[in-house]
């Protein structure tokens, strides 16, 4: 357990939460969504302390549905000089994507329950794994605007048994405690977008595959940065496409400090339908069963 800098309270409410291990971790049931230990602690830390300002933008997703794109993609439309034409002052050449946008439970609430953010300069931009309904009210009540992204559940768990067996290569997995969080924060996040579309943009990673120009201009339109030249667009998609920065040196090389995983796996193929070269048709018939009676009533489905 990684949570002893916080209040004992936190510590007392662990051994009454339903738990699972899953994936050589703990996680623990809160409020219907599970957490792993660590980023229990700081998801309730934020959910109290954290205050929003209007102009904050918040990246919320599952993993592996893509965020590591929009984490380069956001701060680079919202910087002027991500979108200036000195590519010498991009500052995805020095930094990580997870260094650009912070993220709230991994980071900024893990070690310290009430953190001075008063360094942050405006628009703030954050990521977040937390289900909406799980978000600090003044996320969800300010006028900050959340960008979510969600992908195919086959190619996610694909894409996440990759991943954390870049980190775990000896243990089995089992997906499913994972898939069903994913599948309910996913449908908080499209019920809210549909009803308040101007606070809530609700993308999907095929769209953006498939359309990535149509896809970013809504972005840029949504953040209140609309492209003003096609040239700009080019630009911020190319600076930001995967073939870029994966090759990029400063990603090559060392890994985040607060998840330990090697910054390289956070990008790999980044295709659509990968899942047909991984999983088994029983896989797939059980994983789309699961998906359509989670989708059941809503518009959303893969
Ligand atoms: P694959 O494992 O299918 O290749 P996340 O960023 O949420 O962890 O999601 C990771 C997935 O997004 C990985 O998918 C990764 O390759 C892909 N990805 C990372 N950066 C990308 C980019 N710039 N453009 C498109 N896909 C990207």
């Amino acid at each position: 357990m990684e949570h002893s800098s916080f209040p004992s309270a936190f510590s007392t409410l662990f051994g009454e939460l339903p738990k699972e291990t899953w994936c050589c971790s703990d996680l623990y049931k809160w409020e219907g969504f599970w957490y792993t230990s660590s980023h229990l602690p700081a998801a309730m830390a934020a959910r109290l302390n954290f205050q929003a300002n209007d102009s904050d933008v918040f990246l919320t997703s599952s993993m592996k549905t893509g965020t590591t794109w929009l984490k380069a993609t956001i701060p680079t439309i919202m910087n002027p000089i991500g979108r200036m034409d000195d590519d010498n002052n991009d500052p995805l050449l020095k930094r990580h994507p997870n260094e650009l946008m912070p993220s709230l439970e991994v980071q900024l609430f893990k070690e310290n329950p009430n953190p001075d953010l008063s360094y942050m300069s405006s628009p703030r931009l954050f990521r977040t794994h937390i289900p909406y309904p799980m978000l600090p009210e003044s996320v969800k009540n300010s006028a900050c605007k959340i960008v979510y992204i969600t992908r195919d559940p086959k190619d996610t768990f694909v894409s996440l048994r990759h991943f954390l067996n870049s980190l775990v290569t000896t243990h089995g997995i089992d997906p499913w405690p994972m898939n069903e969080a994913f599948d309910s924060f996913c449908r908080g996040y499209w019920k809210e977008s549909i009803k308040r579309p101007e606070k809530i943009l609700f993308l999907r990673y095929e769209d953006m595959k498939k359309d990535p120009k149509g896809q970013l201009r809504r972005l840029a339109c949504f953040l209140g940065r609309p492209f003003e030249k096609e040239k700009e667009v080019d630009k911020v998609l190319w600076r930001c496409s995967l073939e870029r920065l994966k090759n990029l040196e400063v990603n090559q090389h060392g890994a985040d400090p607060w998840l330990g995983f090697e910054y390289k796996f956070y990008f790999r193929r980044g295709s659509v339908g990968d899942w047909k070269n991984n999983m088994s048709n029983e896989m797939k018939e059980k994983l789309d069963h699961i998906t359509a009676i989670k989708y059941e009533g809503s518009d959303l489905g893969f």
